[in-house]
């Protein structure tokens, strides 16, 4: 129930109506009966809303697109992960003082690692933005060696350049053939490019672990095909979870609890199709 002791967590972004965040986050409140709300607030100026965190005393925020690099600024302190990043996914306000994180790195490689070991593989990273570049560190710090192609050449030597990999432009899938994990990082299989894969399904060789981080729809082509060749497959939304959990865990201090989270990320994926990527990106 919610009282006046409740403390309040909250997305900020725009769009956010079709956030599963709210969901998920709220599901694990409920299932540790701890007394804490969590909502969604449409933000166009970042600034007065990271001020409002700070002036209602709100626990904990989420920040999604357009706002991850801009609240930078705004706040107090920052992860050294996140600064390295360049982006944060999450603000924690203790008494006033506000600390950004980004948790997307940590949910990728939880996501992977159900299904594969790390270290000493080879992964391909197809795309260079800010998810991109958040599972880059992450790959890295697993001692993944990590080849990153990207339409857009400069991109993905300047991510590989920050990160400490190789980067090609104009999508050498060559480097597939040696890897053993390919990963889509661009929004190619999300609405409305459904119906698209970058890889071509031939270059899903049977040594290959394959992850989309997209999760609407589920299972996008890239997946699909993979799944089809009887390829290992990681689903996005695995992702989405993980990244929500830790979230969850700096907010109240407490585990996120897995099963109901996941639980109610499931049902809400399941519903249909009214869901979008937005909130991991
Ligand atoms: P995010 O923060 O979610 O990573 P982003 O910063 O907009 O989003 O990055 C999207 C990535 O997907 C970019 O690497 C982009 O390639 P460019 O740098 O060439 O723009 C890539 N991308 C988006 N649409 C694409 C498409 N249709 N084909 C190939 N790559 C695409």
């Amino acid at each position: 129930m919610i009282n006046a002791d409740t403390r309040i967590c909250c997305l900020i972004g725009d769009p956010v109506e079709h956030s599963l965040s709210p969901l998920v986050h709220n599901a694990g409140y409920q299932a540790l009966g701890i007394n804490y709300a969590y909502v969604s607030f449409r933000v166009s100026d970042i600034r007065q809303a990271v001020e409002g965190l700070r002036g209602l005393d709100i626990r904990g925020a989420s920040v999604t697109i357009p706002h991850k690099t801009s609240a930078m600024k705004y706040l107090d302190r920052l992860d050294p992960l996140a600064e390295r990043i360049g982006a944060v996914n999450t603000i924690v306000n203790d008494d006033g003082v506000l600390t950004g994180y980004n948790t997307d790195g940590d949910g990728a490689i939880k996501a992977l690692e159900e299904v594969t070991t790390l270290e000493g593989k080879k992964a391909v990273l197809v795309g260079a933005g800010g998810a991109a570049l958040a599972i880059a560190f992450g790959l890295k710090a697993r001692g993944v060696k990590l080849v990153v192609l990207n339409r857009t050449g400069a991109k993905a030597r300047e991510l590989a350049q920050k990160v400490g990999a190789e980067g090609y432009g104009g999508l050498k899938l060559a480097e597939i053939a040696s890897a053993d994990i390919l990963i889509n990082a661009t929004p190619v299989g999300m609405p409305p490019e459904t119906d698209r894969s970058i890889i071509p399904g031939e270059l899903l060789h049977n040594r290959l672990t394959v992850f989309d981080i997209v999760y609407n729809p589920r299972e996008t082509r890239l997946l699909a095909e993979a799944r089809e060749r009887g390829r290992a497959v990681v689903y996005g939304d695995r992702m989405f979870l993980y990244q929500a959990a830790k979230q969850f865990e700096l907010f109240t201090g407490l585990k996120g609890p897995l099963k109901a989270m996941e639980s109610a990320l499931a049902q809400a994926l399941e519903g249909g199709g009214n869901v979008t990527n937005l909130d991991r990106r």
